[in-house]
């Protein structure tokens, strides 16, 4: 009888068949975390055998900015790109039509900017990440810290109980508010919605930039679900 894959294992595997949706020679969409740390490593793999496999990266953090140059991989600003084919992320929640609750990292503003600019968002994950629906994942959304009281107060009105993340600042010198208690049906009206209240830069809901694919690393290997 084999062993069932740990949590880890399904991350490597997906991290690795998202090499199949990059363009050989092309300028990929990097995301953040520990799936797409598996991504890059598969990347590291691939560029030993092929040094031209990709021409560079776009990063939406620090964190895979380092992982990347550490490979040799040159990582180009956001806004020297116009158009990138593939944008690879993870997510901390993915439901059935393919929106998604990011910022577990507190990276989602630039994990946004990124995908916005990508044909097509590949996100990587493993089955556990698959709802039905979203929000039992505490919504991260990125606050300027003067309003993060009034973004608290606003999400009360939502039925939701918002808490600023500790010890968390963004990579653009932001805080993390964490909104439990929110069941999200209508993720395109909501994102939306939580874009006017004043001091919210970003909303962890990516419903307007969703995945296209997603490569969920499940025991009977991975599936693809396309949206
Ligand atoms: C970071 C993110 C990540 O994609 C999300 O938190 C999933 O991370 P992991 O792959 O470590 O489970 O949105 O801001």
């Amino acid at each position: 009888m084999s062993t069932p894959m740990t949590q880890d294992e399904l991350k490597t595997l997906v991290g690795r068949a998202a090499l199949d949706y990059v363009q050989p020679g092309s300028i990929v969409g990097v995301g953040t975390g520990s799936t797409v740390d598996k991504f890059i490593d598969a990347l590291g793999a691939a560029l030993q055998q092929n040094p031209a496999f990709i021409a560079g990266a776009v990063s939406s953090s620090v964190r895979s900015t380092e992982r990347l140059e550490k490979l040799g991989v040159k990582v180009m600003p956001a806004e020297s790109v116009t158009a990138l084919g593939v944008y690879i992320d993870g997510a901390d929640e993915i439901n059935h039509q393919g929106a998604m609750i990011k910022g577990g990292g507190a990276a989602l503003t630039r994990e946004k900017i990124v995908a916005d600019l990508a044909d097509k968002f590949v996100c990587i994950a493993d089955e556990s990440k698959l709802v039905q629906t979203l929000g039992k994942f505490p919504l991260p959304v990125e606050v300027i810290p003067m309003a993060a009281a009034q973004v608290i107060r606003a999400f009360a009105k939502l039925g939701g109980v918002g808490k600023v993340r500790e010890g968390c600042t963004t990579d653009n010198g932001n805080l993390i508010v964490d909104v439990t208690g929110l069941q999200i049906t209508g993720a395109d009206r909501f994102e939306s919605d939580v874009n006017q209240i004043p001091g919210v830069v970003t909303v962890g809901v990516f419903a307007r930039n969703k995945a296209a694919v997603c490569l969920l690393g499940t025991a009977q290997g991975v599936k693809t679900l396309t949206f």
